[in-house]
């Protein structure tokens, strides 16, 4: 059979889902639920999605299924995962990118485990102070909004590279889902819709995102079909020259020059030089009632899988019972901002940057902390600074004895800075993560994004939006960046560097075999939001499903305020104030985790969405 024979019959198949899927009992009903709050936790999924050999969950219905059927040709986890990749730059403009970058975490049934970082990197002539030099309104936007906000993007080329060195099939057959759905279209959810009409305003300053995303002015209605003719043809070239022709190619040349005219950064030489890096995952150790745990995360640049291993040490001899007690909603909230504190002084990209990340991930270490917090009042951030985890650096938990070390504090910009933080920090942005297992007992957990929603709002003439990743760094040393988060002078604008990141997909291991896949959107709450899952199935026990609904809570060290979703328990909120926490009285959800687990009896995938937005697990 040919490959245009096989696609074709993809094409056919993928046609013919909608009509399939919904009788099926691996793929749940479909399901929609606004972002905005007013989703009904009482018709939330109570049961995960079960199936024999393979699952995918992801953030849409469209790119679970190509997924699923990338799995049924005989692909494995990393076929699908690249698939559904590329699907989502389709069906999840918002986020679901080309024009981005990410990091998909592979654990393979051999043991194996790999870290592909295809993180975004800055452009050759980009400098420390490029975005602080000037503060008037253009220069603010500088990092958000537009041709200079951009990074260099790595999504193709991080694709392409797992897929070339962990997965079986080639790019033509993985892509052409992606293909089909940007020629053919897919009709707008309402939560696209409601997106779309969000991001209008900047949408609407690009000539192309406002012709391809806002029909020329008007908004996409649920149900009408988008369809994305420059992205399927750019996907085409891609799938046809690899990503040779992302980054040396027509598709490069087009991007260098568009950039260029319009006062951005990037160069051909940038796009040219950008590579994708494969690291070693990071590791800790856990036994929990009786079972031994290992957690597999994402390194730096992540901070989000240092910071989870600093959390769990932390937490580690603390009786967690439930998010009723208030008692263990306070141990984590006060460990949160001890670890957001050591984020922002000590997290950066590695190969600038040296991290104390043996001290970080140190017991002893962790002991330290857990000293000081109260177990009955909340701490405030002004009195909470970054520790001194270089001090445990020697250190591990089979010490004599950890050393005594005196804390450190750093300095942790002025009141304006943190109160631009308490507004900055409820700005949306958005991301999306995705979890794969196969038949073999593959793993891909990946989380990539265009940082903001729609990322820097351009649309290039190749039909794909362009990531505002720059807003990662440090662009004005002290003051908070827009998710709020205040970050280090290791983390300041330099060329060919990394931005620092939240996201961070991990894999739990529960005596040795695969157990958990999960990650989340959600800028720093992705943290808390992906601990929290972490938490709900390794330490509480909960079933898949209720470890991705139960209520989530969040605290960033500055702003020194707790986040709650619209679900957590109020007599626990209200005990919260009581012992001192500034509780921010607009609930709101935090992170839109897509998780699969193992079922440690059956060996069941366990497919679990989560019902905050449109998540959607479909398992064969
Ligand atoms: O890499 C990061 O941490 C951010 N660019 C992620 C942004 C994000 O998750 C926005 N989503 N809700």
């Amino acid at each position: 059979m040919t490959i245009r024979f096989q696609c074709w019959l993809l094409y056919a198949f993928l046609a013919l889902l909608p009509a399939i899927l919904p009788v099926s009992a691996q793929a749940q009903e479909p399901r929609e639920y606004k972002a905005s709050g007013g989703a009904s936790p009482s018709a939330w999924p109570t049961a995960p999605v079960r199936a024999a050999k393979g699952m995918v969950v992801s953030d849409e219905r469209l790119a679970s299924e190509a997924g699923v059927e990338i799995l049924k040709q005989g692909g494995n986890a990393v076929d699908a995962a690249v698939a559904v990749a590329f699907a989502l730059a389709v069906v999840e403009p918002e986020a679901g990118n080309i024009g981005g970058g990410g990091f998909m975490l592979i654990r393979l049934a051999n043991g194996q485990a790999k870290f592909v970082d295809y993180r975004e990197v800055a452009p050759a002539s980009a400098s420390r102070d490029m975005y602080a030099e000037t503060d008037d309104q253009a220069s603010s936007e500088a990092s958000v909004i537009g041709y200079r906000s951009v990074g260099v993007p790595g999504t193709v080329a991080g694709l392409a590279l797992a897929l070339r060195t962990y997965g079986t099939m080639k790019l033509p057959e993985v892509m052409a889902p992606a293909i089909e759905l940007a020629l053919q279209g897919f009709p707008v959810s309402d939560r696209l819709s409601e997106l779309l009409s969000e991001s209008a305003g900047v949408l609407g300053r690009f000539a192309i995102s406002r012709q391809i995303f806002l029909k020329k002015g008007a908004n996409y209605e649920p149900g009408e079909i988008l369809r994305q003719p420059e992205l399927a043809a750019t996907l085409r070239r891609i799938a046809k020259n690899g990503p040779t022709e992302f980054y040396r190619g027509q598709t490069a040349h087009d991007l260098a020059k568009e950039i260029q005219r319009e006062g951005g950064l990037i160069t051909l030489e940038d796009l040219e030089r950008y590579q994708p890096k494969i690291r070693d995952p990071l590791t800790a150790s856990y036994k929990i009632n009786g079972h031994d745990w290992d957690v597999i995360s994402s390194p730096p640049p992540s901070s989000g899988g240092i910071a989870t291993i600093e959390a769990l040490n932390i937490l580690a001899p603390i009786q967690l019972k439930s998010w009723n007690d208030p008692e263990s909603v306070h141990w984590v909230i006060e460990t949160m901002r001890r670890v957001f504190a050591d984020r922002a002084a000590y997290l950066a990209d590695p190969d600038f940057a040296s991290i104390p990340l043996r001290g970080l991930a140190s017991h002893c270490y962790a002991d330290a902390l857990r000293k000081t917090i109260d177990p009955s009042s909340a701490a405030t951030s002004r009195q909470i600074r970054a520790g001194n985890p270089a001090a445990y650096e020697k250190s591990d938990s089979s010490s004599a004895g950890c050393p005594q070390v005196a804390g450190q504090r750093i300095p942790i910009g002025n009141d304006s800075a943190a109160e631009r933080a308490l507004a900055e920090a409820a700005r949306g942005g958005h991301t999306t993560h995705f979890s794969v297992v196969d038949a073999a007992g593959n793993a891909v957990a990946n989380t990539y994004t265009l940082n903001d929603n729609f990322g820097s709002g351009v649309t290039t003439m190749d039909g794909f939006l362009l990531n505002d990743e720059m807003d990662d760094f440090t662009t004005h040393p002290g003051s908070p960046n827009m998710f709020g988060l205040i970050q280090s002078e290791a983390n300041t604008v330099g060329p060919g560097k990394r931005p620092l990141s939240s996201m961070m997909p991990t894999i739990l291991l529960r005596d040795g075999k695969l157990s958990f896949v999960t990650g989340s959107p959600g800028g720093p709450r992705i943290i808390s939001a992906t601990l929290l899952s972490i938490l709900n199935w390794m330490r509480l026990g909960m079933d898949a499903q209720a470890a991705i609904n139960a209520p989530r809570f969040h605290q960033q060290w500055l702003p020194d305020e707790v986040l709650l979703e619209p679900g957590f328990p109020d007599a626990v909120a209200r005990n919260l104030e009581n012992r001192g926490y500034p509780v921010n009285p607009q609930r709101m959800w935090i992170g839109q985790v897509e998780t699969i687990g193992i079922d440690p009896q059956t060996g069941e995938r366990l497919g679990a969405p989560d019902p905050r937005r449109n998540g959607f697990a479909a398992g064969y």
